[in-house]
């Protein structure tokens, strides 16, 4: 590193300077990649009953008092263990660890009474720190932290979170939407080196979660839910093997997720990456996802997202969509996705919709998007459907104003409809769609280059493309007051 660029890194950490971030090429990107997935097998992956055994929850707790035991603080008349040293903390900055309310932290007692107890006390003061001590493995059942709590509080993941996996204690709860939820948080932050690791494959391995099931798949819970929330972040944190979706934003605003590994292997059923919905002013940034479904899914609602660094795979890539299923209003606008690799994936970037819907996607720029051994790199498909079949219908929600400049890659020929496939609706088609620089050859030797396939998708492409596209020139295609949100 020159010295120009150590005081640059420099400003970034004090002055989070975006673009300081990016100093790794994408060799190095790949590498940790491979080495945080290597990860999965040697650190996290265990299941709960094996849990007590793992080397990270091995140490035992009479060895000598853990640094985090030192600092812990508590609010006075809160339940903490008698051998706890230190004073009770009670004005700003205090530090509350769930040790300190009787969580056990062996990977098979419940936690969950404890983690519920020392969020009240963290809430109720300023700039507070809850902490999860590392080498304890803690099981935690459905939780909702409620807010909103006193500003800036930070939630320090150091250890690792494992939800029941007994399933009849699932069963038993009135809906399984979520395992961990954040509600109505305003300014907080969730890092740490730590993991939440939802154990997935009981649930994965239900019959009932076989493709064959479609829709009516059973449902299960996403690992981690905010709702209703102003201005989090989640940094630093591994969220691996959710039941369902690992992360997902849902009514926030000023969002951050910044340096979060996600991983899940690549057939685990719809364990989306990162999924924000009615969220804005987003930024998601530096980020490591394998999944089994989209690595990040952008829903209803989502304007004003960055997303930026991110290496995908594998998973079904980075969506836009799906829009419009039965009829619906959808409204998505000012998505950026820059700087991204795309691995061994279903999809590279995509907007997909539902006939029927209304409403519009606009405003939507993919910069510096690298493929490798992907199906179908760039696709818009206005007929999507992933039930067994689907109504044909005229409504459609409105695609506009969607940009493509430097996707480059390889393309997995065997299974790849087309490089770029860009299926837009017969009432509504697609409007000024403009794609540059664009170099897109198969990844397998010996084959024939596919062809770009367009339908109905008006706009300019720079001549230089490769596979040469196919958009439709000089459209005139009226606008409607339909198409506005
Ligand atoms: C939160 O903490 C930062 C510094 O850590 C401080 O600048 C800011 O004023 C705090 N915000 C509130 C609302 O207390
Ligand atoms: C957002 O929350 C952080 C704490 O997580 C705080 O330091 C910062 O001041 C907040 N920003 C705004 C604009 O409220
Ligand atoms: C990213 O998170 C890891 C912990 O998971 C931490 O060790 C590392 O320092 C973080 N990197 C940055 C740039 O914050
Ligand atoms: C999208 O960005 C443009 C320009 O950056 C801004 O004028 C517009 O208000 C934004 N739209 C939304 C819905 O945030
Ligand atoms: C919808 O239209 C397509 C193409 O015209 C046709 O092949 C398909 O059978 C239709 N589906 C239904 C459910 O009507």
């Amino acid at each position: 590193m020159t010295y120009r660029r150590r005081v640059l890194c420099l400003l970034y950490v004090l002055a989070v300077v975006p673009s300081c971030v990016r100093v790794r090429s994408w060799q190095e990107t790949e590498e940790i990649t491979m080495s945080r997935l290597g990860k999965r097998s040697s650190g996290f992956a265990f299941t709960s009953s094996e849990a007590h055994k793992a080397p990270h929850a091995k140490k035992p707790h009479e060895k000598k008092v853990p640094h985090h035991k030192r600092d812990a603080g508590w609010v006075e008349g809160a339940p903490g263990p008698s051998s706890h040293e230190g004073k009770a903390c009670m004005g700003e900055g205090c530090t509350y660890d769930v040790m300190a309310f009787n969580a056990v932290g062996d990977g098979i007692t419940d936690d969950t009474k404890a983690f519920q107890a020392t969020w009240r006390a963290a809430c109720q003061s300023e700039s507070s720190v809850m902490v999860v001590p590392a080498y304890y493995v803690f099981v935690v059942g459905q939780i909702t932290f409620k807010g909103p709590c006193k500003h800036n509080l930070t939630f320090q993941i150091e250890g690792v979170i494992i939800p029941p996996t007994d399933l009849a204690v699932w069963n038993k709860l009135s809906n399984k939407v979520q395992w961990i939820g954040f509600y109505k948080q305003v300014g907080m932050m969730l890092r740490g080196s730590g993991a939440i690791n939802g154990l997935g494959e009981v649930w994965w391995s239900q019959p009932c979660k076989a493709a064959d099931h479609g829709r009516q798949r059973c449902a299960s819970p996403t690992a981690l839910k905010f709702y209703g929330c102003i201005n989090v972040s989640v940094r630093d944190i591994t969220i691996q093997d959710s039941p369902q979706m690992h992360l997902k934003f849902d009514n926030c605003q000023q969002v951050e997720v910044f340096n979060v590994s996600i991983l899940s292997p690549g057939w685990s059923p719809n364990t989306d990456g990162i999924h924000l919905q009615n969220t804005g002013y987003a930024l998601l940034q530096n980020l490591v996802i394998a999944a089994g479904d989209d690595c990040i899914s952008l829903q209803t609602g989502t304007t004003d997202v960055t997303i930026r660094d991110v290496v995908c795979g594998p998973g079904h890539g980075i969506s836009i969509g799906g829009l419009g299923q039965g009829g619906s209003q959808a409204c998505v606008s000012n998505i950026t996705v820059q700087d991204v690799l795309i691995k061994d994936t279903q999809n590279g970037v995509r907007i997909k919709t539902w006939q029927g819907g209304s409403g519009v996607v606009q405003h939507v720029t993919f910069d510096t998007v690298t493929v490798v051994n992907v199906q179908n790199p760039i696709v818009i498909n206005q007929f999507y459907c992933d039930a067994k079949e689907c109504q044909n219908d005229t409504a459609a929600v409105l695609i506009s104003d969607i940009a493509y400049s430097n996707i480059r890659g390889t393309y997995d020929q065997a299974r790849c409809h087309a490089p770029v496939y860009f299926a837009c609706s017969d009432t509504v088609p697609c409007r000024n769609i403009k794609v540059d620089n664009v170099e897109l050859l198969p990844a397998q030797a010996n084959f024939f280059t596919s062809r770009p396939f367009c339908w109905n998708s008006y706009g300019a492409s720079d001549p230089l493309c490769y596979p040469p596209l196919c958009l439709i020139d000089d459209p005139f295609v009226e606008e409607s007051d339909d198409y506005f949100c």
